[in-house]
């Protein structure tokens, strides 16, 4: 009697434990992709050389299409670009969600590029207190993926639990010992994880597992997406360790709210422009990131996103949307989900740039991985210690920046590069303070 008890004890607590998910949206991959997505065309928060444009003109311009089952979102690489900088789009999801899994099908995406800074990431409308998610990012020619929260004070996380490489601990985003707005970083160690190395790998699929104990990302190249995942049945408790896993000393609940899904691709600015001198690739190339972005547009063909499939599952075992009514930016447009939900540029006059909720329940096209080598490449430990060469940090390089937040401090200005923070470039984290705010 006693042991049948224990036993069905134990069966009811692995069903419980073993998350099971079920698809929440499905965002289409047709030209519907974008109506799900508000368009950010006020000036960049990390003071990019980029000029954010709305819909109709991405469009037009032939920045945002849709083709076959897969979206296209890329840039200018056609004109010389204006004083404002070139034209890109920074996308963010009308529906916000707390908890779950996303789950990123990429056939292509930007960056390895010089002055090239992209990122797919999640963020709260009340920066930094909802928290901020960095899933995919990189600056310049780097090829390894940075993976990155953001928060108020009380979060940290612990180094183990992950593949990737620690580069910083403390989540938080004015936490001592760190530079400003450096949050907690976690930096794969794969060659194919981002820009070059992953579109020679043709590209691949990364994972998102939100949880109230843990937030963690998986990569997974073309060629070895685990089935479940093409199935539509993922199962992150079968898949291999984490790239990143962000646990600790941290209350996830209280530090992570509902999260909209943000597409960005800015130029030079707060990280890429504040290290370009440090990627002497780039630097041969021009003596500052804005010429070079401004001036050789066709070095930025390469710079889209192509997504197969943009997936959100939730638990069936907790309640998945988010439904609080999100603020947007200011006041002024936080009452209407309407407004948000709509593909006119809201300009917020803040920096938040996350709409509110909106049941944006997307629709079909499931897309077939596309299957292709993985290349053993060298990309970032030879080429960028090689650019790193001089200043004698061969092969580390990558490890040097510490994520740039896509949200700005109003409270400093952004910092340059200094005197004090080469002194402080170490492995942990050179502290780059990049991604600080303006406004
Ligand atoms: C971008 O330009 C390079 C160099 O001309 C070319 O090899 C490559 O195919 C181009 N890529 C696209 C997507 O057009």
């Amino acid at each position: 009697m006693r042991s049948t008890t224990v036993l069905s004890s134990l069966a009811l607590w692995t069903s419980i434990s073993a998350a099971t998910y079920v698809l929440e949206d499905e965002y289409s991959m047709t030209d519907a992709f974008f109506d799900d997505f508000t368009f950010y065309t006020a000036t960049d928060p990390t003071d990019g050389y980029v000029d954010y444009v709305d819909q109709s003109t991405a469009s037009s311009a032939g920045l945002i299409s849709a083709t076959d089952g897969t979206v296209y979102i890329g840039v200018d690489s056609t004109n010389v670009a204006s004083s404002s900088g070139r034209q890109s789009v920074r996308l963010t999801s009308n529906k916000a969600y707390l908890h779950g899994l996303v789950i990123l099908d990429l056939a292509h995406m930007p960056g390895g590029v010089c002055g090239t800074w992209p990122a797919f990431w999640m963020v709260g409308s009340d920066w930094p207190t909802d928290g901020e998610i960095d899933i995919i990012e990189g600056v310049n020619t780097q090829t390894m993926n940075q993976m990155t929260l953001h928060t108020s004070d009380g979060c940290s996380i612990v180094d183990s639990g992950f593949a990737g490489e620690l580069v910083s601990d403390n989540c938080y985003v004015d936490a001592s010992g760190q530079s400003s707005n450096e949050g907690c970083a976690i930096e794969s160690t794969l060659t194919d994880s981002y820009g070059t190395g992953f579109n020679a790998a043709g590209g691949g699929v990364y994972a998102m597992e939100w949880t109230s104990s843990a937030i963690s990302v998986w990569y997974f190249p073309s060629s070895s997406i685990p089935s479940d995942i093409t199935a539509g049945s993922p199962d992150p408790s079968t898949w291999s360790t984490p790239q990143a896993s962000f646990a600790g000393d941290c209350d996830i609940d209280s530090h992570f709210l509902a999260q909209n899904i943000v597409f960005d691709i800015t130029f030079c600015g707060d990280w890429a422009g504040d290290v370009w001198s440090d990627y002497s690739t780039c630097a041969a190339l021009a003596s500052t990131c804005d010429d070079y972005v401004a001036n050789y547009p066709s070095a930025f063909n390469e710079t889209y996103w192509s997504i197969n499939s943009l997936k959100v599952y939730s638990s069936s075992s907790s309640s998945a949307a988010a439904t609080s009514a999100a603020v947007y930016g200011s006041a002024a447009l936080s009452s209407s989900a309407a407004a948000a939900a709509a593909t006119v540029p809201a300009n917020p006059s803040t920096f938040v740039s996350a709409p509110s909720v909106t049941a944006a329940a997307a629709t079909t096209t499931a897309a077939a991985a596309t299957s292709a080598t993985d290349p053993a490449s060298q990309g970032q430990g030879q080429g960028q210690g090689q650019g790193q060469g001089s200043h004698g940090f061969q092969g580390e390089f990558h490890g040097d920046y510490s994520a740039g937040s896509h949200m700005p401090r109003d409270i400093q200005p952004p910092l340059r590069r200094s005197s004090v923070q080469k002194m402080r470039k170490t492995r942990r984290g050179y502290g780059h303070g990049h991604g600080h705010g303006h406004f």
